[in-house]
């Protein structure tokens, strides 16, 4: 069955292109809407109810445009929300959540560390996930200030590379040999990652499995784009620049205020 509506993806801000990135990879025939709610970011230091207002706001924004799935590109929001989005609306959902599994399944050393937001480590859905995996010594570590620094456009900066030391050296001391990224801000973060990570300690999120499981959920449900030139649109509640710039100016951005 082929369906030509959009994708629709939110994310309190620009860090869901990374998952926006995967899924046009995987399906560049696929129209596609993104919103970057960066006027509430960060989410990650909201209340629930809070969160599920603001997701319940965007997903509306998406449907009045149409859209056939909903990818919630936001851990914060996927951990907080999306089982009352799929309660409340008939579309399917797509979340992300840290990948913790393929890092707790091929750990050598059995500790993991895990960088997430506040609202996503405290959340409900995260912490029984976490459950299943008692073998593994998961070290989880709040990624304060991270958020706000990459909606202003600063991943190399003093301060970043300040905040990124202070929480990896702990996990690096401990001996884990994954590290989980657990925000979809984060992906743009790698190189200094890098940079201060050991070698041997493996970097994951969750982009391609996002991707994937989109495919497989509009494959099976929804219908696929036929192929084609697709459209991809981009709105903003921020600076526009700074979402244009992480899309390294290949894409415009529309300024919204939703
Ligand atoms: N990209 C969001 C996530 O994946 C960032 C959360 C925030 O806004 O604090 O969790």
């Amino acid at each position: 069955m082929a369906n030509n509506n959009p994708i629709g993806l939110f994310d309190s801000g620009i860090g869901g292109t990374s998952i926006w990135s995967a899924i046009h990879e995987l399906m560049p025939y696929e129209e596609t809407i993104y919103l970057a709610d960066s006027k509430n970011a960060p989410y990650g230091l909201k209340s629930k109810d809070e969160i599920i207002a603001l997701s319940i706001k965007n997903t509306e924004f998406l449907l009045n445009l149409n859209a056939k799935i909903i990818v919630v590109a936001c851990n914060t929001a996927t951990t907080n929300a999306i089982k009352e989005l799929r309660t409340k609306y008939d579309v399917p959902f797509i979340g992300i959540e840290p990948a913790i599994k393929p890092a707790a399944m091929h750990s050598k050393t059995q500790k993991i560390g895990i960088l997430a937001t506040k609202g996503t480590l405290s959340s409900e859905l995260f912490n029984k996930a976490v459950e299943i995996y008692q073998d593994t010594i998961i070290i989880e570590q709040i990624g304060h200030g991270l958020v706000e620094l990459i909606e202003k456009g600063q991943l190399n900066s003093p301060e970043m590379n300040r905040l990124l030391h202070s929480y990896l050296e702990p996990m690096i001391k401990e001996n884990i040999d994954y590290l989980v990224l657990g925000c979809s801000h984060y992906p743009y973060l790698i190189p200094q990652l890098r940079k201060i990570l050991p070698q041997h300690i493996q970097i994951i999120d969750s982009g391609e499995a996002v991707a994937k499981q989109t495919y497989n959920v509009l494959n099976a449900k929804s219908g696929l784009h036929p192929e084609g030139k697709s459209t991809n649109i981009f709105y903003s509640n921020g600076d526009p620049k700074v979402l244009e710039a992480i899309l390294n100016h290949q894409h415009k951005v529309t300024s919204k205020d939703f």
